[in-house]
């Protein structure tokens, strides 16, 4: 049995990366929460002919009437592989990921709770934003509740590296599907820091094409929120990421596949899977994304930076102050609700 929950599943990234899960034949079990609209998202999915049981669940009601349904995220999370949690406020024009905080602290610190309560061994993929400050919100409270485990607790930062891949090769002609960019860092602007000087297949860029392809994939999130000017930012090529990252998670874990590498944002204090000599090299930042080879227990391995160019350790540069602040945002937000 493998069951994945999809907590915030009837939202613009929650409907299209729940059918990808459906569509994912590893999974047996797909149990889809949210505070709205869930039960009709799962009625709709149970129709397609894959194995994946799909259920649907919602809080109780809060007038308490009679017929109120079970506690719908216990329900949802129990016996859960894997949690991917996209609920939360998306962005509108001229906000940063950072103005999010506000809202979505509060309920990733409450679905962390659940999460720590029903499914404490389930791998937890973080989609809400800002996730340079959820994932350190969901850890402390997995902390709290004595149940954190660093291997299990990723930061989803695949788009960037989709993008990555996108817009690289629309410049060199490759291939999209065929190139990688290790995107490392965080996942909001200065923070999120190409590697382009490690692309794979090699190719080598202008420094003006360097410059220019960096700050797209820095902010290629504004791209997409501005086309949709206040209905919302990336979902569906969101979705796609997250389903991908997901399926890695499952190959790994589930398959026991070896030598998947993805990059994710991830607490280094792991030091038995290389998390100490990363630590080092970024001013002892808690969290960071870097190369992470996944196993049949999750992280396997934090693969070091790496050679990197001259260019690209002042970007690392320019990165570490605003992540030790997000960083720092997200503990004390569970430490003293501020
Ligand atoms: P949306 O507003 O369309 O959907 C969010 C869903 O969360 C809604 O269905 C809402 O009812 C649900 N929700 C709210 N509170 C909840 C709670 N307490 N429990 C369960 N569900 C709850 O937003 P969208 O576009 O799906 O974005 C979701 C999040 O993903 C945003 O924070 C956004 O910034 C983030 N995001 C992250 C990206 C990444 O690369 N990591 C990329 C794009 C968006």
């Amino acid at each position: 049995m493998v069951k994945a929950v999809v907590l915030g599943a009837a939202g613009g990234i929650g409907q299209p990366l729940s059918l990808l899960l459906k569509l994912n034949e590893v999974v047996t079990e797909l149990a889809l929460y949210d505070i709205v609209n869930s039960p009709g998202v799962a009625a709709d999915l149970s129709h397609i002919n894959t194995p994946a049981k799909v259920t649907g669940y919602l809080p109780p009601p809060k007038d308490g009437s009679k017929n109120a349904p079970n506690d719908g995220l216990k329900n949802a999370l129990t016996n859960a592989h894997l949690v991917v949690i996209p609920a939360g406020v998306p962005r509108k024009p001229g906000m940063t990921r950072d103005d999010l905080f506000k809202i979505n602290a509060g309920i990733v610190r409450d679905l962390a709770t659940g999460i720590a309560q029903y499914s404490p061994d389930a791998y937890v993929l973080v989609i809400s934003n800002p996730v340079n400050s959820t994932v350190p919100i969901i850890a402390e409270v997995l902390k709290k509740h004595g149940v954190f485990n660093p291997k299990r607790v990723f930061g989803v930062t695949t788009l960037d590296i989709v993008r990555a891949s996108t817009f690289t090769s629309s410049v060199s002609g490759a291939d999209p599907r065929k190139v990688r960019v290790p995107v490392v860092g965080g996942h909001s602007g200065v923070t999120i820091i190409p590697l382009l000087s490690q692309i794979s297949p090699p190719h080598s860029y202008t420094q003006d094409e360097i410059e220019l392809l960096t700050q797209r994939i820095q902010f290629g999130g504004d791209e997409v929120v501005k086309a949709k000017d206040g209905a919302g930012s990336a979902t569906l090529s969101m979705a796609q990421a997250g389903a991908r990252f997901a399926s890695s998670i499952l190959n790994a874990t589930v398959k026991g596949e070896s030598g998947i590498i993805e990059p994710s944002y991830v607490c280094l204090d792991a030091d038995s899977v290389g998390g100490k000599q990363v630590k080092n090299a970024v001013n002892e930042l808690d969290y960071f994304s870097s190369n992470i080879e996944l196993g049949k227990n999750g992280v396997e391995k934090i693969h070091p930076l790496g050679n990197i160019s001259e260019y690209e350790k002042n970007l690392l540069e320019a990165a570490i102050p605003e992540l030790k602040a997000n960083i720092s945002k997200g503990i004390s937000f569970v430490a003293d609700g501020s």
